[in-house]
């Protein structure tokens, strides 16, 4: 009986080398023209696209275009000053996955001090329902996304007191699966997006004792497809962002080395976009910042060593984890 596995064909003519200048160039491009159509229709991941864009830039040590102090002043525009969120481009309402990248933005260039500190904790305590699972803003919506990036937005302000901590791992617990993976609620399909927020949870609050970390690698490294790309749940095709949500839960339960990072490395570099720069999902489509920083953050992973070295728990430059003392839990 024939086996049907959906994957692609790596391209003979892909790129096989980084292409550093064009993704500098690339990131810097992007979005710059204001009266642009995309530039428009993308106000609702503003902040969001410029933590994938400045990080990636971090991680190949490129300086961005735009002023560091423009920026930290953007993301200071951007925090509400009633609840103390931040909103992913001025005039909309703040939302944890802003509030998380302002926040590493923020820590990024070392000025946190630039915001009201308490004002964001106010905020993500406020998106703590009795459960022990978090909304992702005032409307209600309940995902283990948003469990994540509370938490990480506290552990960047060193603020981790600041909720029901306990309350918090279990709900997350009940959101694993007998699969050991993590979906977005309890009894949902595990999904590599979803198991980097449970393994980066429980890193983040050191309690990876919780998972069954070598059922969990299987399932993770199973992700890998004869392209050498990796997909997000069995009968998915390969996708970019997918080497950085399996890579580093991988690299958190200390079984990278369980994927061949061979054939990952050369399905990486084939999405690189050799005339704009960028990375793509696949080989061959439209680039974009947020498979650029998960493209670049993976070869970091994979030791890359023209890029700085990646933290697999907070996706930010180790360098930063570091200066800020933060030293989520990691298993060798
Ligand atoms: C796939 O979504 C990805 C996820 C569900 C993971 C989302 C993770 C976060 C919001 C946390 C990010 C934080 C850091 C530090 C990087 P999708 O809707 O594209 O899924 P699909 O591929 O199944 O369509
Ligand atoms: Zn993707």
């Amino acid at each position: 009986m024939a086996k049907l596995m959906k994957d692609i064909e790596v391209p003979s003519d892909a790129p096989k080398e980084i292409l550093f200048e064009k993704h500098v160039q690339f990131i810097n491009e992007y979005g710059k023209d204001e009266d642009n159509f995309e530039y428009g229709m993308t106000d609702y991941l503003r902040l969001s696209g410029m933590y994938w864009g400045l990080t990636a830039l971090e991680l190949i040590n490129a300086q961005p275009s735009q002023c560091k102090d423009n920026i930290i002043d953007y993301v200071k525009k951007c925090q509400d000053t009633n609840s103390g969120g931040i909103s992913a481009c001025t005039g909309h309402d703040p939302h944890i996955l802003h509030t998380l990248c302002g926040i590493q933005i923020l820590a990024m260039y070392d000025r946190v001090d630039a915001i009201d500190v308490e004002g964001v904790v106010k905020y993500v305590k406020s998106l703590q329902q009795p459960d022990g699972s978090f909304s992702g803003d005032k409307w209600g919506e309940i995902d283990l996304r948003f469990s994540f990036c509370s938490v990480m937005t506290l552990s960047l302000l060193n603020r981790l007191d600041a909720i029901d901590l306990e309350k918090a791992i279990e709900y997350v617990e009940k959101c694993k699966n007998f699969d050991e993976g993590f979906g977005s609620r309890p009894q949902s399909e595990s999904h590599a997006g979803l198991i980097f927020c449970g393994v980066g949870f429980l890193s983040l609050v050191n309690r990876l004792d919780i998972i069954n970390r070598d059922s969990l690698a299987w399932w993770l490294c199973e992700r890998q497809l004869p392209s050498g790309g990796l997909c997000g749940r069995p009968e998915k095709l390969p996708d970019v962002c997918y080497s950085w949500w399996v890579l580093s839960s991988l690299a958190m339960l200390g079984r990278l080395h369980w994927v061949d990072g061979d054939s990952l490395k050369t399905f990486i570099l084939a999405c690189q976009d050799a005339e704009i720069g960028g990375f793509t999902d696949r080989p061959g489509n439209v680039p974009d910042p947020f498979h650029t920083i998960f493209g670049l953050a993976a070869l970091s992973l994979l030791g890359e060593k023209h890029i700085q070295q990646v933290n697999p728990t907070y996706c930010m430059p180790q360098s930063v984890i570091e200066r800020l003392g933060l030293k989520p839990q990691i298993l060798t």
